[in-house]
């Protein structure tokens, strides 16, 4: 049957939409948008007051599947994605087996099919093992549907082999998106290298530890006309060094995630808080206040999570035994809310660009756009609705979150995805 969603304030920058329409969605796709529909025999909803947008897509997402289930799963992971909004997500190939090969991908996509609450779009490791020493199975996990190559987790250490990667792996037309993060510099760091490390006598991360690789990535791109996408990138100079690559005409895009726009290293104290343990590092105010605005201005492409799970007993161990990582999922959307566009400081449209469109167009999938014909993946929210993060307990296996106990405004409350609904008033379907 079809289904009519009423009044919802629809926001697609795309087709440059931005007020209160009818969506008609029947079976997978969007049959009708326009003022005041009826339709006979369709099941209406009233979506008053809420926004609805094309559907949110997390490119940065560890599912923990296969290998590391005690953590998260690609069901309770792809649930923890609906809960946020999502409809669908990028998993890191840091799995165990590592995803290297086209086998890996398949096992990850058909999972993902017979559970998964999103889609879930598998990314590929560069080199094999995440060793950077030999090249992954590129072509084969491309056949198998891998949508960007990855070593996230570990930066590759050798120039000479991001070289191969990149020189290799371009003709398949994929991005390749570099965790930087240089091994040599940066050791045991566990938080970043400044004040605040020295307090809390816990090993420096340098921001040049990142920005080294930043920089030599970018280079590396020129070279060979591969296409580069930078993760969680944390650093003001960092993103000076994305900014002039971008300005060079280098095919270089970058990333940021919540929580280097809205936790610096000044959140973590004495009381050692594992669940800001978090690579990189939280960086300096300065740092995120620059993340911030290059998120608005357009230096930043895209937000994402980095949604990375580990289980209490990991997260209970002492700080510079403790996993790096925080979950994300489910606060994601709201923090963006919260902190940028109920400010005012971001509109909606750049949201949706920031959440939806940018992540689309940087792993090269079709476009969902509010408009008739495309495929009904989409996603509603209120942007009133106040939460405490945390409070309800979470979706996710893990409850490794930074910003538990924050009060934040605006939520997800219904995704659809390919017309069918997987979210539905804030409960998974
Ligand atoms: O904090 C992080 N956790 N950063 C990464 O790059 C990897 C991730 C993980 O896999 O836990
Ligand atoms: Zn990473």
């Amino acid at each position: 049957m079809a289904l009519l969603l009423k009044n919802a304030h629809v926001v697609d920058p795309s087709v440059e939409l931005d007020g209160v329409v009818d969506v008609l969605i029947d079976s997978d796709k969007i049959a009708e948008v326009g003022e005041n529909l009826a339709v006979e025999g369709a099941e209406v909803r009233d979506l008053s007051g809420k926004y609805l947008v094309p559907g949110l897509v997390d490119m940065h997402v560890h599912l923990r599947e296969p290998g590391y289930e005690v953590k998260e799963d690609i069901e309770s992971g792809t649930r923890a994605a609906a809960k946020g909004g999502f409809t669908g997500v990028c998993a890191m190939p840091n799995t165990d087996p590592v995803t290297d090969n086209g086998t890996v991908v398949e096992f990850v996509k058909s999972r993902a099919a017979e559970v998964g609450h999103c889609r879930v779009y598998p990314s590929g490791a560069m080199t094999r093992g995440l060793k950077g020493e030999a090249m992954s199975e590129m072509g084969d996990m491309v056949a198998h549907g891998a949508v960007a190559f990855t070593d996230d987790g570990r930066g590759v250490q050798g120039a000479g082999m991001l070289r191969r990667c990149m020189d290799y792996g371009k003709m398949f037309g994929k991005v390749f998106m570099s965790h930087c993060q240089d091994e040599d510099l940066v050791g045991h760091g566990q938080i970043n290298e400044g004040k605040v490390s020295t307090r809390l006598a816990l090993e420096g991360w340098p921001a040049a530890g990142e920005e080294l690789q930043i920089a030599r990535d970018i280079e590396i791109a020129k070279l060979t006309g591969a296409k580069l996408h930078i993760q969680h990138i944390s650093t003001a100079h960092g993103l000076e060094i994305v900014r002039a690559g971008k300005a060079a005409g280098v095919q270089v895009t970058c990333e940021a995630t919540p929580h280097h726009m809205f936790l610096t290293e000044n959140d973590l104290d004495e009381t050692y808080n594992t669940s800001l343990k978090v690579n990189p590092p939280l960086r300096t105010e300065e740092d995120a206040e620059a993340i911030r605005q290059g998120v608005i201005d357009g230096t930043v492409d895209a937000i994402v999570t980095d949604h990375a799970p580990h289980t209490p007993w990991e997260k209970a161990r002492e700080f510079e035994l403790a996993p790096f990582g925080m979950i994300g999922l489910e606060t994601s959307l709201s923090l963006v809310l919260t902190e940028l566009v109920n400010t005012g400081k971001m509109s909606m449209g750049r949201m949706v660009e920031l959440m939806a469109i940018k992540p689309r167009e940087i792993l090269g999938l079709d476009q969902v756009q509010v408009k008739a014909g495309s495929v009904a993946d989409l996603t509603v929210f209120d942007p009133s609705a106040t939460w405490t993060v945390g409070e309800d307990g979470y979706e996710s296996r893990a409850e490794n979150s930074g910003f538990a106990g924050r009060t934040l405004t605006g939520r997800a409350t219904d995704v659809f995805v390919g017309g069918k609904q997987t979210l539905a008033d804030g409960c998974i379907c």
